[in-house]
């Protein structure tokens, strides 16, 4: 435990970043916020249009997780909405990064907050590593482009940067599962599309602890793909869910020409997936709470 280090959490209002706040708090970090509002005495202000930042929160500052960016699942994909999600985490880490140089003389961890959607997405029973190339769709040059952005933060005074790419994460409390859970609790889950979409997933336990153990392993640099071991599909997942709650999936497959045309776009991120795998991680020693989708439900839903 290194307490009295001070970590720097950007989109503090977030899902992530209020549950890995209070994980790196009660293990002795202080925790400050990047964030669009000043919500405490713990957040300090930016603007990425205007490239403001209060340049107060990098006073001894020991470590960064850049989590902030725009909801990808929150609005249909316009030209404007693809914008927003792509200055979002490009701007903001250039302005992080001119902002770290002029303000401070030290940085000992850039945490990158990427995701799976880095290698695109696949039917076939791809399995895609952390040497696999980048795909070629919308998210797939995000992550790119926000991973080169974060590539920058090496250059500043021997600063460790690691690039996470998360899976789904599940949380009981919001996210994507909320988004699956609620259908299926009403009685009207369906399999998107023919269902044999991979979800890489991961538990938001395990990926605090992952936060975490990225800050104190200073062995730890590169890109690591933050999904759990156990690989599900769509039609699995959902019906495992609906066991669970003791529901039936009585409704046939939502079609994906219907969701395509309700979501445009967007679409994509529920009806295509891919298959990747976390043996890196497992090498690296960070051990799983919930390696099986079967334990990490039980958890989510016990709530
Ligand atoms: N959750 C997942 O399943 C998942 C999977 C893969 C990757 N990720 C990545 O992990 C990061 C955190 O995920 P999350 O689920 O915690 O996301 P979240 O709940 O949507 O939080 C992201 C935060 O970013 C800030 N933000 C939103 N729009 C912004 C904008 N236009 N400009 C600047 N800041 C903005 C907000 O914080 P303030 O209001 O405090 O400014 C927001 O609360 C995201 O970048 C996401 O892409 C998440």
């Amino acid at each position: 435990m290194n307490s009295n280090e001070i970590v720097l959490i950007t989109g503090g209002t977030g899902m992530i970043a209020q549950r890995v706040s209070r994980l790196l708090e009660n293990s002795g970090y202080e925790v400050r916020f990047l964030s669009r509002n000043k919500k405490s005495e713990k957040h300090f202000l930016w603007d990425i249009n205007t490239g403001f930042i209060d340049t107060n929160v990098f006073n001894h500052l020991d470590h960064i997780v850049h989590l902030a960016g725009a909801d990808i699942s929150e609005k249909r994909w316009s030209k404007q909405r693809k914008k927003e999600i792509l200055d979002s985490r490009i701007k903001s880490t250039q302005l992080l990064f001119n902002a770290i140089k002029k303000h401070t003389n030290q940085l000992k961890t850039f945490v990158a907050t990427s995701a799976v959607g880095y290698y695109g997405t696949s039917t076939k029973d791809v399995l895609f590593t952390e040497e696999s190339p980048n795909g070629h769709d919308f998210l797939a040059h995000v992550c790119k482009l926000w991973e080169d952005e974060a590539d920058l933060f090496s250059t500043f005074n021997n600063t460790r940067v690691v690039k996470l790419r998360f899976g789904v994460v599940l949380d009981s409390n919001g996210g994507a599962f909320a988004k699956m859970k609620k259908p299926i609790t009403m009685g009207f889950g369906a399999v998107l599309g023919n269902g044999q979409q991979y979800i890489p997933w991961i538990h938001i336990e395990d990926l605090c602890n992952l936060l975490l153990f990225t800050i104190e392993n200073d062995e730890l640099s590169g890109v690591f793909n933050a999904v759990a071991p156990q690989q599900i599909t769509n039609e699995q997942l959902t019906y495992l869910i609906a066991e669970k709650l003791h529901k039936t999936i009585w409704l046939p497959k939502a079609p994906s020409f219907v969701l395509k045309f309700i979501f445009g776009e967007l679409s994509s991120i529920i009806l295509k997936g891919n298959r990747v795998s976390c043996q890196k991680l497992i090498l690296s020693k960070f051990a799983f709470k919930y390696p099986a989708i079967d334990q990490a439900l039980d958890h989510l839903l016990e709530k």
